[in-house]
């Protein structure tokens, strides 16, 4: 058996994406709720009709049905981000919004009824509008102190209900996308590396302050951090290449080294100085700092490949960090390449560093489905193509495993259809459950359960062992 009993077999998704209801019951606007075409597009300056996640998949309204299918999966856990600015709808209000925190004890009672472990995400993406635009996203050292009360307030109200908390989506995207990641406003190309590394170390602090404040209202909680985990391969065996594929995987893994050891690391000092960046760094920062997490949660999209002359390569983009082509690997439909081996690399790579539970949050085949109908006249998805990304995926996961790697579960992302994050699209599926909404946001928002809703419920069964290896 390579999966424990106690193994959390479930799936991912974030407020933003699914929820919708975006101005309902006293919710403020969050960052999302004025890109509708992602952080690549521009960012409105209040909600447009062409955002499709202003109704996303009407989770806020359907979360009974759609818990009930996860459960009738098997479902162990199920990875959610609560929504900031349902709490707290412009992040500076003195007293949290009462209506927003009785749709999460409505969610988590759910989840909990059907056995399911809530793993919440504090911070995925949707920042409060008013903070971002106030204070430029996590630029500010003062947005500390407003998540700080966020955290304090939801971790008093759940602390009997949850028990797997994840500080900030992907906290290492910042790097990439300082508007998604950190929520800043000025577009990167007017940001030094000065101004990411700082608005990073308010992040950082952040993260550490939560978990400082959840071991304290939370004695057996356990608290993680998340990032986008990727290993990074030398595109030859040129020593120059490695030693920049070295140096890249290295700036990747950053952000799990501050969380796991409470520091900045060695190599900071030269890649800062390399860099210019002279952080404001506090003596409370570095005590805050030292308040380190449970395990180290990812998403795992990709692999990336690196060298010391990249302009004689092509570049492929990544689900957030962009890398060089790798001739062995095949395509996604939106252009990722598929390396389920890389998935096993990159969790060894972190369990040898860090000897630490690992858990993988995210992953996932974003695809157009075609829903038809089946011989009993159901309407369904044939998504054998899924399925395979899914099982090669899980299949390396149970490799790690046996290599004696700490897993502590799996979240598929979007285990039901949701809007995507980079391009805001709904066409672009990850879920076993297929939700009628169209790209022109038409749709009757029904739910349909896809070949590999089957498949994943059998794999949950069987602890794995009806995977093909
Ligand atoms: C991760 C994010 O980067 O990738 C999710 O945490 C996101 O929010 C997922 O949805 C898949 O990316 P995309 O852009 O296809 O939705």
């Amino acid at each position: 058996m390579r999966f424990k009993e106690d193994f959390l077999w479930g799936g991912a998704t974030a407020a933003n994406q699914c929820e919708g209801a975006y101005n309902e019951d006293g919710k403020g606007l969050s960052v999302q709720d004025c890109m509708p075409k992602g952080p690549r597009g521009p960012v409105t300056e209040g909600p447009t009709e062409d955002n499709l996640k202003l109704i996303a998949i009407d989770f806020y309204h359907r979360y009974e049905e759609d818990i009930k299918l996860f459960a009738e999966m098997g479902f162990k856990v199920f990875r959610l981000s609560i929504a900031w600015t349902r709490i707290y709808p412009n992040g500076i209000e003195e007293e949290p919004n009462e209506a927003g925190l009785e749709f999460y004890d409505k969610v988590f009672d759910t989840c909990l009824k059907y056995n399911i472990e809530p793993l919440v995400t504090l911070s995925h993406y949707e920042t409060p509008l008013y903070l971002a635009k106030k204070y430029d996203g996590w630029r500010s050292r003062d947005l500390i102190g407003y998540f700080e009360k966020y955290c304090r307030t939801v971790f008093n109200r759940y602390k009997n209900k949850v028990k797997y908390w994840l500080t900030f989506n992907e906290i290492n995207a910042v790097l990439i996308s300082p508007l998604l990641g950190a929520s800043v406003l000025t577009p990167k190309t007017e940001l030094t590396k000065q101004d990411i590394y700082q608005a990073a170390h308010h992040e950082l602090v952040a993260s550490a302050l939560a978990v400082k404040l959840g071991h304290e209202i939370m004695p057996n909680a356990k608290i993680g951090c998340m990032v986008v985990a990727s290993p990074v391969y030398p595109m030859t065996t040129n020593p120059e290449d490695v030693m920049s594929a070295y140096e890249k995987q290295r700036e990747l893994m950053f952000f799990t080294d501050v969380h796991v050891n409470g520091e900045y690391p060695h190599y900071t000092k030269k890649l800062f100085k390399d860099y210019n960046v002279k952080l404001d760094i506090r003596e409370e920062d570095r005590e805050i700092l030292k308040h380190t997490v449970d395990f180290v949660a990812f998403s795992y999209y990709n692999s990336k490949c690196a060298a010391a002359d990249e302009s004689k390569y092509d570049y492929v983009s990544g689900n957030v960090f962009r890398g060089l082509k790798n001739e062995h690997l095949e395509f996604t439909q939106w252009g990722n390449q598929i390396d389920p081996i890389g998935l096993r690399v990159i969790l060894n790579h972190f369990y040898d560093r860090y000897k630490m539970p690992l858990f993988v949050v995210e992953n996932g085949l974003g695809a157009n489905d075609e829903l038809v109908t089946d011989e009993n006249g159901n309407k369904t998805v044939y998504d054998d193509y899924r399925i395979k990304y899914l099982n090669d995926h899980i299949v390396q996961v149970g490799k790690a495993i046996e290599d004696g790697v700490e897993v502590m579960g799996y979240t598929s992302w979007g285990c039901i259809d949701l809007v995507s994050a980079a391009s805001a699209e709904i066409k672009k599926r990850y879920g076993y459950i297929y939700v009628d909404r169209n790209q022109d946001g038409t749709g009757s928002l029904e739910r349909y359960k896809k070949k590999s809703f089957y498949w994943y419920k059998e794999v949950i069964a069987t602890n794995g062992e009806s995977l093909e290896y």
